[in-house]
């Protein structure tokens, strides 16, 4: 079985992604890691010198790359991922791949989001904590038809990463 992580940036989808690979003894993989990996550039770096639309036609590759191999895996996605290049479709439509959205709240993002903004181009220009929460909210707004597709929900907001794996 393949377990596909999803959510917003900063839901936790690779601390959790490590712990539960280590409980059910599975591989792990983080899709940005894999497509820094492959360009040999940091994700800001591919925006910067690519744009987003080329990081999304590599993370779709990508994607399926990794769901065709073989092997029992517990994959984090990107925050972005189930939401372009038809990638949320293509999950649901695989009876191997099991989707699971960590679900936290726009006040919890905002909080975890803002020391570590530098490291995201999508939100890296946002002056303040109201900008980004403002941000985040729109954001939420447009992705969650696609969260919410996944086979499971997990509120995140009070969970260690252990507890959500456990879930
Ligand atoms: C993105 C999320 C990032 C990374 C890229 C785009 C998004 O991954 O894929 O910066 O569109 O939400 P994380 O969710 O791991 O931060």
């Amino acid at each position: 079985m393949k377990i596909v992580l999803i959510g917003y940036m900063g839901s936790g989808k690779s601390s959790v992604g490590r712990v539960l690979a280590d409980r059910i003894g599975s591989d792990y993989l983080d899709l940005d890691l894999e497509i820094q990996l492959n360009q040999s550039k940091t994700i800001p770096q591919i925006f910067k010198d690519q744009g987003e639309i080329y990081f999304r036609k590599i993370e779709a590759q990508l994607l399926r790359r990794v769901l065709c191999a073989s092997g029992d895996l517990v994959l984090s996605s990107g925050g972005g991922t189930p939401c372009y290049a038809g990638n949320m479709d293509y999950m649901l439509q695989d009876e191997s791949v099991r989707t699971v959205y960590l679900k936290c709240s726009l006040e919890v993002l905002t909080d975890r989001l803002w020391p570590e903004r530098e490291e995201r181009p999508l939100i890296v220009h946002l002056e303040n904590k109201d900008l980004l929460n403002d941000f985040i909210r729109k954001h939420l707004f447009e992705r969650s038809g696609y969260y919410l597709q996944a086979e499971q929900v997990i509120n995140c907001d009070d969970l260690t990463p252990e507890q959500v794996a456990l879930r």
